[in-house]
């Protein structure tokens, strides 16, 4: 299929693979793109391994990003902001520049609309997410020379949104009020699901959880059968910051609703929560009881571990 989003990022179908922290490596980014999608490298891509140095992180994103280009010529995509510290982002865009990474996604950290010239000038094209889609970071986005904007609605696995719009409702808001090309997040788990965004006025999908439980994903095989098990009713839901967070069950996550339930702040339980550390623990190596998991709503229509060029040959049968 042929559209805005396929020229503009050079790619054969609008899918593209959301980067999700520990769950990406060269070889499963690699299989999206070759599949005819956009793969995104994570934070901690191809890493199992802990680390607090901008320069070990950075080192470690250029090794992986070379491997990617060693699997496929195809593009994909690296995330600009991988912490609030910005020095990363500061050092990530020398990489990518140098690495020749043609896409990159970008959010409301960035403030800096000298960084967008600098990509423009090295024709890196800029999809932009924030966390909370609003008409104004949309029109923002797109004064700033965002080319593409993700509209994620509160269905999304990973870190939700503030406000709790769901995709159905958020992306035509979006789509009716930016010129750009606007792709649809959160709960996409089928063909009817993509086939939804298309008719909700998005030209692309943007997906995390339904990439999990393919063959090419790092992600423990425990965790890869437990979304294949559970649907979106298992999924717990509670406060932390910035908002909300879901996990399926596990000890941490029973805790974590047992603590919000009895009035504990936001700060309280997302230090109790143990962010990208104990993200690792439940969905890298598979402690599901001591870790979280985070996925989407989407989770209900997925029932095999599959390639990840088969799910994306699945879901986007119906766009021609
Ligand atoms: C386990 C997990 C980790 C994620 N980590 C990140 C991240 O580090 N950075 C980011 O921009 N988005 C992250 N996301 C969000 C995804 O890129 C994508 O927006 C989201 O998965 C879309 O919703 P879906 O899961 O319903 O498909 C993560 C999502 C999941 C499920």
């Amino acid at each position: 299929m042929k559209s805005r989003i396929t020229n503009i990022l050079n790619i054969e179908k609008p899918i593209i693979q959301g980067p999700m922290s520990w769950l990406t490596d060269a070889q499963f980014v690699a299989a999206v793109s070759e599949a005819g999608g956009l793969g995104f490298l994570g934070p901690n891509g191809g890493s199992a391994l802990i680390t607090r140095s901008v320069t070990d992180t950075i080192e470690r994103f250029r090794q992986e990003i070379k491997k990617i280009k060693q699997l496929t010529d195809k593009p994909f995509g690296v995330p600009l902001v991988i912490s609030r510290d910005m020095a990363y982002t500061e050092q990530l865009v020398e990489v990518i520049i140098e690495e020749g990474v043609t896409v990159v996604l970008a959010n409301e950290y960035i403030k800096d609309k000298s960084l967008y010239q600098k990509l423009k000038s090295h024709q890196i094209k800029i999809i932009y997410r924030p966390l909370t889609p609003t008409i104004e970071n949309a029109k923002e986005a797109e004064s700033f020379g965002a080319d593409i904007y993700v509209a994620t609605g509160f269905d999304e696995g990973g870190t939700v949104p503030e406000r709790v719009i769901g995709t159905f409702s958020i992306v035509p808001m979006i789509a009716d009020a930016i010129d750009i090309p606007v792709v649809a997040a959160g709960g996409i788990g089928d063909y009817r699901t993509v086939n939804a965004a298309f008719a909700l006025g998005a030209e692309g999908v943007f997906a995390g959880s339904l990439f999990i439980a393919t063959s090419e994903n790092p992600a423990a095989e425990n965790v890869k059968q437990k979304i294949v098990d559970s649907n979106a009713t298992d999924l717990l839901l509670f406060r932390t910051l910035p908002a909300y967070y879901r996990s399926l069950p596990g000890k941490l996550a029973e805790e974590l609703v047992e603590m919000d339930r009895q009035g504990y702040s936001n700060s309280e339980l997302s230090q109790y929560m143990g962010g990208g550390a104990n993200m690792k623990l439940g969905m890298l190596d598979g402690d599901t009881e001591n870790g979280f998991v985070s996925v989407g709503t989407g989770i209900s229509t997925i029932s095999e571990i599959k390639p990840v060029k088969n799910i994306i040959k699945d879901v986007m049968k119906d766009i021609q």
